[in-house]
């Protein structure tokens, strides 16, 4: 514009002079993660995540779309450029820090197992291997049964199933295919909500949330990390955790 080949004020375009930028960032949720994200039966997203995002979205200017990806594919469709951001409980760990770049943290859990109400299975089974286990594929209660029950050669490899969504765990659990499902206390007290299964035990990993965002995509990053600074401090943070229960 200050080049003085900027085009003449016309007065049709509606604007003066000044380039109006419309951002949209697609962000990448778990339909199926209350209650951080989820989508409802109209279609619509919600959740806290969801809401968090919005608020910032609206607060730093920008739009956003909410996209659906599966779980375990959530990595890789960041790095394709096919969302921009991961936001949906995602916890910070060193491995997918050497793929992605992570936000402040914004909210910090530990796992918990659940059993079902029929049976007195222990915490402590469930550490000495006594139980069939069921993880959500790619979560970090996964990660956590392989390092301390399969590595440690404490249970067989089969005695953990992998499942692509966490309501799939809960089926089986339900139904007593499995003996026990480990998973984000939050969200497991979401997911056994009014079903015959309760929460036997945590497991103290203190995991951090953060927003995953491509390692080259340092001003997105920038943007998150302020926007999420000042809900911190807004008072739809707290509105937020109490509506959710966190
Ligand atoms: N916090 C755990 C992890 O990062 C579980 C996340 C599950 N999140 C989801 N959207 N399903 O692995």
């Amino acid at each position: 514009g200050c080049t003085g080949n900027a085009p003449a004020e016309t007065g049709d375009s509606g604007q003066s002079g000044t380039v109006v930028e419309k951002t949209v960032y697609v962000v990448g949720i778990d339909g199926e993660y209350p209650p951080y994200s989820l989508i409802d039966k109209d279609g619509g997203s919600t959740g806290f995540d969801v809401e968090s995002i919005q608020w910032i979205a609206d607060d730093m200017g920008f739009e956003v779309e909410i996209k659906p990806i599966a779980w375990d594919g959530m990595i890789p469709a960041l790095q394709a450029g096919k969302i921009d951001m991961v936001y949906s409980g995602m916890t910070i760990t060193d491995e997918r820090l050497d793929k992605v770049n992570f936000s402040i943290p914004y909210l910090n859990i530990n796992q918990s197992v659940a059993v079902h109400d029929d049976n007195e299975f222990t915490l402590d089974q469930f550490k000495a291997g006594e139980l069939i286990i069921g993880a959500q594929r790619g979560t970090t209660g996964q990660i956590w049964v392989e390092e301390n029950l399969i590595e440690t050669e404490i249970i067989p490899k089969d005695n953990l199933k992998l499942y692509d969504n966490f309501p799939l765990v809960i089926e089986d659990l339900k139904n007593k295919r499995i003996d026990a499902a480990i998973y984000d206390r939050p969200s497991m007290v979401a997911a056994i909500e009014e079903k015959p299964i309760h929460i036997t035990g945590e497991i103290d990993t203190g995991e951090e949330y953060g927003v995953a965002i491509r390692k080259d995509d340092v001003v997105l990053l920038e943007t998150i990390n302020t926007g999420l600074a000042k809900l911190h401090k807004d008072q739809k943070w707290t509105e937020l955790k109490d509506k959710y229960g966190l």
